[in-house]
């Protein structure tokens, strides 16, 4: 199986790359996010990847793209010096580098470069652990290679005056690598759907398991693996590295005094996610969607942590997860808040029934918190199926009355229902 093509060269053992990171600081594009904290985050990004070590990082104002480089020959001139001066071996620019800046400033600072759709490749090309997951990941990388191959295209055109005489070397080359990677999509696609159908048919066998779900989502780093951990007792990994979970993880629980659930463990989400992969991994979302109850988990000792939950919001909108979905946020890392605004925050979840304010680490406010889940629950509707027998119709007269019934078979014996009802009606049936 091919990996992505920006597979950093490490074949001789565990020797670090050593990596530099810039962000390009430009005005437009970044909300109202702080370049330092942009910066920061791209470092963590580039430390979720094993094999590289991080030497130095920067921030580079730029007023205005350069279609050729990038940057002004004054910053590309400050950082080619920096570069020597480290032994650097990959630089890492923090967002969007067309194919031909990246071959200039490459061959300018004697170095490889990586840029951030080509780093987040990467690391979920590192971290991909279920089929579905690889393939998805395979796919957004040669979506990405595909667009660069037309880029380059394009501009070799232009370069030969526009004249588009047909026939010529290089667009016969570059025709035939867009048909192998449209063959390799179109087959990487049949295999996903393949997969796609099996999960499905794996959850439509869950939804027959009276199991409510409940999925955790939120930015990555937030804490979500932590708090899956100390619910479910499991050993998922846990890890102050970006996209640590990529591939949905699910572990029955049983909640205190409360109804058994499916808990799910999500993929981190990040702002500016590379479109490729937006649309690559909707689907390793999919138990978000079928999720009975949402905990939206915040790392609320984050100075951008207001941000981060916008970024959230807007990506589980785009998603379709409904406003009217039952859901909580869940404000986590409060310990490592100072005593006083620690206490604000409390008071200020003590205020909204769907907010409540916790410590993964130290377990703080997790009882709160699973009660109300399990109060949530109890009005949450799920699917079952009943069979009846011709004798029973009370039952079901009782199942019609209350308006559980979707759809009903009529049998040899007697009636297949499927019905949608809370633990409570379930409840009621039972003692009929
Ligand atoms: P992704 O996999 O990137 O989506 O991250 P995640 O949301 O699953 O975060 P994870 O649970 O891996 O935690 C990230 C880091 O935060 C780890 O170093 C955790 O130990 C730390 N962490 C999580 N919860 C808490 C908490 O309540 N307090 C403190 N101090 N640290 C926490």
């Amino acid at each position: 199986m091919s990996r992505p093509p920006f597979q950093i060269d490490e074949t001789d053992g565990p020797r670090l790359t050593r990596a530099w990171v810039v962000h390009p600081d430009i005005k437009s594009g970044s909300g109202n996010r702080l370049p330092v904290n942009r910066l920061a985050e791209a470092v963590a990004l580039a430390r979720a990847l094993p094999n590289l070590e991080v030497v130095g990082s920067e921030i580079a104002p730029l007023k205005t793209v350069r279609a050729g480089m990038l940057f002004g020959s004054g910053k590309i001139a400050s950082i080619k010096t920096s570069l020597q001066e480290n032994d650097i071996e990959l630089v890492l620019v923090d967002g969007p580098v067309s194919p031909v800046q990246q071959r200039n400033l490459e061959k300018e600072w004697g170095v490889k470069l990586l840029d951030r759709t080509g780093l987040i490749l990467e690391i979920f090309s590192d971290r991909a652990a279920t089929r579905e997951g690889v393939l998805q990941v395979e796919m957004a990388a040669l979506s990405y290679q595909r667009t660069r191959l037309v880029r380059a295209w394009t501009h070799l055109e232009r370069q030969r005056g526009g004249l588009g005489f047909v026939g010529g070397p290089g667009e016969t080359q570059i025709e035939a690598d867009r048909r192998a990677i449209d063959e390799q999509l179109a087959s990487l696609k049949r295999q996903l759907s393949k997969v796609v159908k099996t999960r499905a048919l794996h959850r439509a066998a869950r939804a027959k398991i009276p199991y409510p779900i409940v999925a955790l989502v939120g930015y990555t780093n937030a804490g979500k693996s932590t708090l899956f951990n100390r619910l479910t007792g499991a050993e998922v990994m846990a890890k102050d590295m970006l996209f640590a979970t990529l591939d949905p993880t699910m572990r029955r629980v049983h909640l205190p005094d409360g109804p058994e659930v499916i808990l799910s463990d999500t993929v981190g989400f990040i702002s500016d996610l590379p479109t490729e992969l937006v649309a690559a991994f909707r689907a390793t979302l999919e138990e978000v969607l079928a999720a009975d109850v949402v905990c939206h988990v915040r790392d609320i000792s984050h100075p951008e942590t207001e941000e981060q939950a916008q970024d959230v919001r807007d990506i589980l909108a785009s998603l379709g997860v409904e406003e009217d979905r039952p859901s909580f946020e869940v404000w986590n890392k409060l310990d490592l808040l100072p005593p006083e605004p620690a206490d604000a925050m409390r008071a200020r979840a003590e205020r909204d029934p769907a907010v409540f304010a916790i410590s993964a680490l130290t377990g703080e406010g997790i009882e709160a918190l699973l009660a109300a889940v399990t109060e949530k629950l109890q009005g949450a509707k799920r699917p079952a199926e009943v069979h009846l027998a011709f004798s029973e119709g009370k039952k079901r007269a009782w199942l019609f009355a209350q308006e559980l019934v979707e759809e009903e078979r009529q049998t040899e014996t007697g009636f297949d229902l499927s019905v949608r009802w809370t633990a409570e009606q379930e409840a009621q049936f039972e003692r009929l």
